[in-house]
């Protein structure tokens, strides 16, 4: 459906039109003063400019026309030159009407199919998920879920760190605590020898006691970086191994995962873009964009405007082994191939830039992708603890993200009082979904490139902007629907348009399309949080001023019960793309 801003601007162009005007001029926005009018249209400034009147002139003439539109309760020029325009309660209700059996709520759909990869979450192998990955991860599923309720096709793919030095530092730990397992002889045969099962567990412990050794035993190092180059040249032993670990460390991260509401399409890693790197190669020796330094092989990408330095691309290092930018740079031919997505977007830490800004430039010189498909790295900022430094375990440590969940989940299992329900089953499973629910709203909030302070107290709050304050309403109105006894298909109609409240309910409702749009044009799905808290304040603005159970008159309580229905409809809606799971009653 067009929404009600296109409705209403098309409808004050062609005024401006019939008074002689550019109907470009007749742009309508919401009013930031609702209490004189709902739309504002300020086409009368630029309109002087161009016909050499004063604004107010040309504002009282179109106003003029408008007032003869039954849409409008009100059309009026405001000098210095403003039009004020609030539609009536009937014209309200009409768009109300269609915005409910609009199966899109309102969210304009894409014009032409497209497809995006995402590419988030980005673990590595063997190594636990910890706090840095968790804004990835929750920012990645939700534009992913906001593009897609556009209409658009998302590939959301994990892209494993899977291929580089950790594995080689796991395989010769290893190979150190374990000789005897086939593996790590010379004949392995992997038609009839086999690895033993690993745990995460195991892994975890591992891969940090190798990382640490590597730094002081130069000779483990060696053996560390022979594994690797090995493993990615096939030694078979190896590669079963490694199989193994993959298998161990994938079953363990998405558990969590599973956890936090994120889930992948695709989970390629690094060591699936492997294949394509000798045809990487041939595209950028075929266009002479490789040039040795220092016996590795660089792709300059550096650009005249550019205001800070900015160094070649690694491509092939000295020892011949492949690095971070081959790696993706191989991925995005895998992706072109896939998939032909017009957009690559990367949700990764900000600090990241150079190199996605280096992998890009390096993709578009080679014609890996055509000129028009849009490479974007959404950077984003830390979690900061209270002293304003990335958040970190009571001893100073990395969080493990198993851990930030357990510590969520507890401070929300306290938070809500035992009393109010079923079992104690019950309040587990519900001080679950709060906590994750305050921990990921608590994140989405904030613009994704600026760091944000973890405070647990704030985000578990059932007042403010708080994933906690939104299910709290979703519980509400669904006693409310439940004591009247109605459920999803009960049919409720619309009789009128009441009261103020609902007037500015209708509008946030009416103009929520718009915003999941803003939201993905500007990458931030803060947008939809702050629409959500705006409606869940309205709402209960709306509830606190009329008693919709006790109200006598029969249509009036069906109206107000059917727009309680719909708040609901459109709060999940919300809830939905911001990967938040809603609970019955807490
Ligand atoms: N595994 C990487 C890291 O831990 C993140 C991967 C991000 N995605 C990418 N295509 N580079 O830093």
């Amino acid at each position: 459906m067009n929404s009600i801003i296109q409705t209403l601007t098309a409808i004050v162009s062609d005024a401006f039109a019939s008074c002689g005007f550019d109907p470009a001029l007749g742009n309508v926005g919401v009013s930031d003063r609702l209490d004189l009018c709902q739309f504002q249209c300020n086409g009368a400034f630029a309109g002087a400019k161009l016909y050499r009147k004063a604004p107010f002139m040309i504002a009282e003439q179109v106003a003029d026309v408008l007032k003869e539109n039954p849409v409008f309760a009100k059309a009026e020029c405001v000098r210095p030159g403003f039009l004020n325009l609030s539609v009536t309660d009937e014209f309200l209700k009409e768009q109300g009407e269609a915005l409910m059996a609009d199966p899109f709520l309102g969210i304009p759909q894409a014009e032409k199919p497209e497809t995006i990869v995402l590419d988030y979450g980005g673990p590595n192998v063997a190594k636990p998920l910890h706090i840095g990955h968790l804004r990835s991860a929750i920012i990645g599923e939700s534009l992913k879920r906001i593009a897609r309720s556009t209409g658009r096709t998302v590939q959301g793919d994990v892209h494993l760190g899977d291929w580089g030095l950790q594995m080689g530092l796991v395989i010769a730990e290893l190979s150190e605590r374990c000789p005897e397992w086939r593996c790590f002889a010379e004949d392995f045969n992997p038609e009839k020898d086999e690895v033993p099962a690993l745990e995460a567990s195991e892994l975890n412990e591992i891969y940090p006691f190798a990382s640490k050794r590597s730094k002081t035993d130069e000779a483990f190092s060696q053996k560390a970086h022979i594994c690797t180059y090995e493993l990615q040249n096939g030694r078979a032993g190896y590669y079963a191994l490694w199989k193994e670990i993959l298998r161990a460390s994938i079953a363990d991260m998405k558990q969590n995962y599973e956890k936090l509401g994120v889930d992948f399409d695709l989970w390629y890693g690094e060591s699936d873009a492997d294949k394509y790197i000798p045809e990487l190669m041939e595209i950028l020796t075929g266009k002479g964009l490789l040039r040795e330094s220092d016996g590795a092989m660089v792709v300059d990408v550096a650009e005249e405007s550019d205001k800070a330095p900015m160094p070649p691309v690694i491509i092939r290092k000295s020892d011949n082994s492949s690095i971070y930018a081959t790696t993706d740079l191989a991925t995005i031919i895998q992706r072109e191939k896939d998939f032909h997505p017009e957009r690559i977007w990367y949700v990764v830490d900000k600090r990241q830039e150079l190199h996605f800004t280096q992998v890009f430039r390096c993709a578009k010189k080679a014609g890996i992708v055509p000129e028009e498909t849009d490479l974007a790295h959404l950077g984003f900022g830390t979690m900061n603890g209270s002293d304003g430094k990335p958040y970190k375990t009571r001893d100073g440590g990395v969080m493990r993200l198993s851990d930030l969940i357990a510590t969520v989940t507890d401070a929300a299992k306290e938070k809500l009082t035992a009393s109010e329900f079923v079992s104690e089953a019950d309040h587990n499973e519900i001080a679950e979904k709060v906590g994750i629910a305050a921990l990921k709203f608590g994140d989405l909030i904030n613009q994704p490139t600026r760091d944000y302070v973890f405070d647990l107290d704030k985000f578990l709050s059932f007042e403010g902007k708080t994933g906690t304050y939104l299910l709290y309403t979703v519980t509400r109105i669904n006693s409310i629907l439940k004591k009247a006894g109605l459920d999803e298909t009960s049919p409720l109609s619309l009789h009128s348009v009441y009261t103020d409240a609902e007037r500015e309910l209708w509008l946030n409702l009416l103009l929520t399309g718009g915003v999941f749009q803003r939201a993905l044009d500007e990458k931030s799905p803060s947008h939809v949080c702050e629409n959500a808290y705006q409606l869940a304040t309205l709402f209960s603005r709306f509830y606190h001023d009329n008693h919709i159970m006790a109200e006598e008159d029969e249509a009036k309580k069906e109206t107000w019960l059917c727009l309680c229905r719909f708040v609901r409809t459109v709060l999940l809606k919300h809830l939905d793309v911001l990967g938040i799971e809603s609970v019955e009653h807490m």
